[in-house]
């Protein structure tokens, strides 16, 4: 049993939507989130650059006491949870796209993907889609310019809505049944997102299923918190917390921190 806390990181303010299935599933784990935003997007940077960060982040979350990291970046994931695991010994959680439910389930035998150029250019990605969906019609889309616009606040923009609109049309043309979100920054835009699909279109993203798998390794560890701690969660940003504290809505704390 432990009562340190689990660590989250992503590029930005996107890994709250990991975080809060989390916080939902495991109430009693104290939580610490890291919002790189000052290095925001991840998604065009290099394998290298993308791992120099994520180690950066790991090291200040494991000085912080954290027991367990979730990368809850699926860029980040991507590329570089593999040199994560292999260089350090806390255990590691991190973030795919759901190819795979979707994959199983379609009917119109056709699925979308909005992701980063980095998820979707990595080794990882491609490794996944060619085990779980070889036989499916993979619409890949990069969502440029989408996690700026998150980051800036700026998700009922009219420029987030042509972006989307301009992204969706490939998508739709070819009657996608489900579309499959990438990128932890995503779920923020699927009330826009439902607007602008068509109705028999099925959203998918990875946040409870990453909450799940972290409920299990903490369990397999023996890494859980007691049921009666009070989960804390604290965030930090290297961006514009103000934000961050949009996004969270609740009554949480949020602190600047240069890192
Ligand atoms: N939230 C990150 C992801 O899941 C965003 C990547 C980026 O910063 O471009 O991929």
């Amino acid at each position: 049993m432990s009562n340190s806390s689990i660590g989250i990181f992503d590029s930005g303010v996107g890994g709250t939507s990991i975080w809060r299935e989390i916080h939902k599933l495991l109430p009693h784990e104290n939580t610490i989130y890291l919002a790189d935003s000052k290095n925001a997007p991840y998604g065009p940077k290099g394998k290298e650059k993308i791992t120099e960060l994520s180690i950066k982040n790991t090291d200040l979350l494991l000085q912080k006491g954290c027991k367990l990291i979730v990368v809850a970046c699926n860029t980040a994931t991507t590329n570089s949870i593999r040199y994560l695991r292999e260089n350090y010994d806390v255990p590691f959680i991190g973030i795919e796209p759901a190819i795979k439910p979707a994959a199983l389930q379609t009917k119109s035998n056709t699925i979308g993907i909005l992701a980063t150029k980095g998820t979707l250019s990595s080794e990882l990605f491609h490794k996944t889609t060619d085990l779980y969906a070889s036989g499916v019609n993979v619409i890949e889309q990069v969502g440029e310019g989408l996690v700026p616009l998150i980051e800036n606040g700026a998700i009922d923009s009219p420029e987030m809505e042509k972006l989307l609109k301009q992204y969706l049309a490939p998508m739709i043309a070819e009657n996608i049944d489900y579309l499959v979100l990438g990128c932890s920054h995503y779920p923020y835009l699927i009330p826009k997102l439902q607007t602008l699909l068509p109705k028999h279109v099925t959203i998918i993203d990875s946040g409870i299923a990453v909450a799940k798998q972290t409920q299990a390794i903490l369990a397999q560890h023996k890494l859980c918190a007691s049921n009666t701690n009070v989960g804390d969660c604290i965030f930090y940003s290297n961006g514009k917390p103000e934000i961050l504290r949009d996004i969270l809505k609740d009554d949480f704390t949020v602190e600047a921190l240069n890192f």
